[in-house]
């Protein structure tokens, strides 16, 4: 059993959630589940991002404290990340003690060692992105910064943190470890930008007040960027281990650093690839494994947009939700969604069509078909049949036209899901249950265990054979839909743990919760026929429909007017 921890990038508290947050909350809860079913060890951190001069600035607008801004914001975040089913261990708020003292903790140490010192800076400031770009960038980026207003010549005197010397480190890094950026088109956007040689960055502003004291500092407050990347360490108490103790963060959790996964959206991927490994390294702290870069959603074919009522907030996800389940949502956002170099589009067409083929006439049918059949011809319990050795269907069938091999498939779709998992090509672990689904389904058509009965029925004296083929057709097919639910279940963990309560096979230590613990690691739960396998006698029931099959021709849950969010 490894450590495994994973953590979402904390969420700005000037804006209200929408799809984009929530995405990449259930990518780390979908990975996050799959290595507590992989049998790891396992932390998932979520939070909010609550200090900077957007937060101080959308505060005052609004008549409120920038605390207050923050806790009410902060709220709506939590209930975003409930509404989304995420299986979070902790949720850190950059505005709590243990990190805050902790960050003060981590700025006396570069100070102390030289790598944060007391300098003039004179540069090209981005308003929206609050920081400094280069003198390259500004002319890349025609002086106009991320929100589309230009960029603004600043003179600060402040404190810097000596990144320009981590440059021969950090090319090293990424030169040794190719995977440390993924996907690797984002490796090379990373390799490319740090070409262009690395500026030490100012850490410390003095022309606003809504940040961390920096102690031993004339009244400076810490650069948001520089607080907020240290959550990932604070939450657990890496950076120092007495002042997080006090602040009771668990003395255990420390054994979940260094980081796995830095689960982000693309467009904050050189703060986590370059300046965090090296605010890390002057640290004097391990390195995570691996900063995995998403894209980002569009909406009906156009960049999300509050004017032109594309814009996919949690009403809207919640109507998806309402309407077709939570984890039809989540099933759609991991298989359909932006995990990889290119951008994606939530379009209400192609949610009703993923819907169907993979839920409706995917599992839910597959899984129904084959509970009814084992209702009416066996009474609802599994017959008695020799499942050791090989289950190769010719051994039950021998004049059979087209084999199939159950130990093999389920075997080969656990070895895929690992790996898949391991790169966080999470929508191909998940694949793994749809296409086993889609064995189950040929085969049945192969092996027509409901002609099977046709011909038992029609001349019942002279029928054993056909009924060790019948009774070996259902237990294969029952026995590999146990195995595909649970691929399926770090993307649908009610559903699953629906069908798990109606079949009486829950892997989970709680049948009843979805977020329990599991009796057994996957290697063992998915083994055909194994210790967890279903056995002779065993009694399931139909249950209820997982999923209801969607009509195309009805109107989107949303209606796609302009949608007035009030935000605060
Ligand atoms: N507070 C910083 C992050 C600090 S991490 C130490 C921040 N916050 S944010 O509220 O702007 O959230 C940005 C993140 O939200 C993105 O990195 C991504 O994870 C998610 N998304 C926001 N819009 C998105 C889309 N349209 N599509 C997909 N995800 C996007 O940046």
């Amino acid at each position: 059993m490894a450590n495994y921890y994973i953590t979402t990038p904390i969420y700005y508290v000037n804006d209200r959630p929408h799809i984009g947050h929530c995405y990449t909350t259930t990518l780390a809860d979908c990975a996050a589940r799959f290595a507590r079913l992989m049998g790891h060890d396992t932390f998932f951190l979520t939070g909010t991002d609550e200090h900077g001069q957007k937060v101080e600035k959308s505060a005052q607008a609004k008549g409120l404290t920038p605390q207050q801004l923050a806790d009410e914001n902060a709220a709506h975040f939590e209930a975003a990340m409930r509404l989304i089913g995420s299986s979070h261990d902790d949720f850190i708020r950059t505005t709590q003690k243990r990190h805050t003292r902790q960050v003060q903790a981590a700025f006396k140490k570069l100070l102390a060692s030289g790598d944060v010192y007391l300098g003039t800076f004179e540069g090209w400031y981005d308003e929206g992105q609050e920081e400094y770009v280069t003198d390259n960038q500004a002319r890349e980026k025609n002086f106009v910064g991320f929100n589309g207003k230009p960029l603004i010549r600043a003179t600060e005197e402040n404190y810097y943190f000596k990144l320009s010397k981590w440059q021969p480190a950090l090319e090293k890094l990424l030169k040794d470890r190719p995977d440390f950026v993924r996907p690797s088109a984002r490796m090379n956007e990373v390799l490319g930008r740090l070409r262009d040689g690395l500026q030490d960055v100012p850490i410390s502003r003095t022309s606003f007040s809504w940040g961390i004291p920096l102690p031993d500092t004339n009244g400076h407050v810490a650069w948001v960027w520089i607080d907020a990347l240290l959550n990932y360490a604070t939450a657990i108490g890496a950076v120092d281990a007495e002042i997080a103790r006090e602040e009771g963060v668990p003395a255990d959790r420390a054994r979940f650093w260094p980081t796995q996964v830095h689960a982000i959206g693309k467009e904050i991927l050189w703060f986590h690839a370059v300046i965090w490994p090296a605010q890390l390294m002057a640290l004097g702290l391990p390195l995570p494994e691996c900063i995995y870069a998403h894209s980002f959603w569009i909406s009906e074919g156009k960049k999300m947009s509050k004017t032109l009522g594309n814009f996919i907030d949690l009403a809207a996800l919640q109507a998806y939700v309402d309407r077709y389940s939570l984890d039809a949502l989540r099933w759609y956002m991991l298989t359909q969604g932006p995990l990889r170099e290119t951008d994606a589009d939530f379009s209400y067409a192609k949610f009703v069509e993923v819907y169907n083929a993979d839920l409706a006439n995917g599992i839910g049918n597959c899984a129904s078909r084959v509970a009814n059949m084992i209702e009416k011809y066996f009474g609802g319990a599994l017959p008695d049949v020799d499942l050791s050795g090989s289950v190769v269907w010719s051994r039950f069938a021998p004049a059979t036209t087209a084999d199939f091999d159950f130990r093999a498939l389920t075997s080969n779709a656990f070895q895929a899901a690992r790996i898949a998992h391991e790169r966080m090509s999470l929508d191909e672990a998940l694949m793994q249950g749809t296409s086993l689904v889609g064995q189950i389904d040929l085969f049945i058509a192969h092996a027509r265990p409901f002609s099977i009965a046709k011909e038992i029925d029609k001349n019942p004296e002279n029928s054993t054979a056909q009924r060790e083929q019948l009774a070996a057709s259902l237990v294969l097919c029952a026995e590999a839909i146990r195995i595909a639910s649970l691929f399926l279940y770090p993307a649908m963990p009610a559903k699953m743990a629906q069908l798990w309560r109606t079949w009486n096979c829950s892997p989970l230590v709680d049948p009843n919760n979805p977020n329990s613990a599991f009796k057994a690691p996957l290697a063992e739960l998915a083994l055909f026929a194994g210790p967890h396998g279903l056995k002779p006698g065993h009694k399931l029931a139909k249950g209820d429909a997982l999923f209801m099959r969607a009509d195309p021709t009805q109107p989107a849950p949303t209606p796609l007017s302009p949608v007035t969010a009030p935000s605060a």
